[in-house]
């Protein structure tokens, strides 16, 4: 009887700790970030979890488990950094968001020939689509194979051309952060978009990668919606898995804050994940002429350096081409998208891909797009708003494009 009793309990406690749960932890949400407060979320940032691109006149939000919540409440307090608590209890929104997704992903089955954006995408079913997609094109889209990822899943990106010979090349990638679920759907968009309209191909061989951190993206489907990094083990600690996106062969600068969400990795390109993309934008560097991650949240364009708050070499050309593409995403439905040096503001980063693209000498326009926020916690639109952010996101897109190889 006890043994069964253990058993049960086991078995309790097992599925329960397959999904992190989250109850307990909390959002808070400061006041807009003087100048002088960037130094101190800068540093806090690289032991806490702040969501939203953290910047000058932008609130910034940071996710605490209950042991952390008195720690980083009393930094705030001493750095006098006025906040609230955004949602006391992250547990049940977790719990409902996981509920409407699965619910979703039965009711509205998808056949791989079409992209959803009424649900959100595993990441087989995005892969699938990228297989079935290529076969159905054959004349227009070729299958690019960038190898796999540490935990052996296929990084399946897309290339779309109408084959003529020396085109100019652009590059998207998404989800390269796990976490960022509507990053996916804009990369498929590209895709339809592109698919079906020859001039864009006249313009342009189109690169596109809908989910770069396929582990990551994976494990926050099954077992913790706000994973981030890749999930390959650090030796010498449970944390796991590094930040991506400070993992590119671009200024890489080392710690051992294993645990942090912004942890750069053992090595520059330890991860192969960003060793593949970054090997391929280096192999392409010729015909490449823009580069975009597409990260979320905070309604941002933010163009190199992240390091340096000192004028990359054609800064002016960069603002003029995201400010276009700000004005195509603002006449759809009036969102304004800000255009911003990533390193104004005094948040530094060393390592992201779009640093290493441009600072490679691979691409003159590179950037990253963080798209809107939405839902209780800011972090997680629902399923609702993938369409309007798609809808809106991609003119602007294509309009940046449009301006790049104009210019
Ligand atoms: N939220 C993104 C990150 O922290 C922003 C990256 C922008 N690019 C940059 N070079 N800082 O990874
Ligand atoms: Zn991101």
């Amino acid at each position: 009887m006890r043994l069964l009793g253990s058993i049960i309990l086991l078995l309790v406690l097992g599925s329960a700790l397959a999904y992190k749960s989250y109850s307990g932890y909390q959002v808070l949400k400061t006041a807009p970030l003087t100048p002088a407060a960037m130094p101190y979320v800068n540093r806090l940032s690289r032991r806490f979890d702040f969501w939203g691109t953290p910047g000058v006149g932008r609130p910034a939000t940071v996710m605490v488990s209950p042991q952390d919540a008195p720690i980083v409440i009393a930094a705030l307090n001493r750095m006098r950094i006025s906040h609230e608590v955004m949602v006391a209890d992250l547990g049940p929104e977790v719990e409902r968001e996981r509920a409407e997704n699965e619910a979703l992903r039965l009711a509205l089955p998808r056949s791989p020939r079409v992209a959803a954006y009424d649900r959100f995408m595993e990441f087989e079913e995005i892969n699938a689509h990228v297989l079935e997609t290529v076969a159905a094109n054959p004349d227009i889209a070729s299958l690019v194979d960038l190898g796999l990822s540490t935990e052996g899943r296929e990084l399946l990106g897309i290339k779309l051309s109408n084959g003529a010979a020396g085109q100019k090349s652009v590059w998207f990638d998404c989800a390269i952060h796990a976490r960022e679920w509507i990053a996916p759907p804009v990369c498929l968009r590209i895709i339809d978009e592109v698919l079906a309209d020859p001039a864009l191909r006249d313009l342009a061989d189109w690169y596109i990668l809908p989910v770069a951190n396929p582990d990551g993206y994976s494990f926050s489907w099954t077992d913790d919606r706000f994973w981030r990094k890749t999930r390959r083990p650090n030796p010498g600690s449970n944390c796991i898995g590094t930040d991506p996106n400070r993992n590119f062969d671009f200024l890489w600068e080392a710690n051992d804050v294993f645990c942090s969400e912004t942890y750069p990795g053992s090595s520059a390109f330890s991860e192969p994940e960003c060793a593949a993309i970054g090997n391929f934008i280096t192999a392409n560097a010729d015909s490449l002429i823009l580069y975009v991650a597409v990260h979320s949240y905070g309604e941002l364009i933010l163009y190199p350096y992240g390091h340096t708050v000192e004028p990359a070499p054609n800064a002016a050309d960069l603002a003029a081409a995201g400010t276009v593409s700000a004005d195509a995403i603002a006449a759809v439905a009036g969102t304004r998208y800000s255009v911003e040096n990533s390193a104004a503001g005094l948040y530094f980063t060393n390592g992201a891909s779009d640093d290493f693209a441009y600072g490679s000498g691979a691409v003159l326009y590179s950037y990253t797009y963080e798209l809107s926020g939405g839902g209780l916690i800011g972090f997680n639109p629902p399923p609702s708003l993938i369409q309007p952010v798609v809808d809106e996101v991609w003119p602007g897109l294509k309009a940046l494009v449009e301006y790049t190889l104009a210019n």
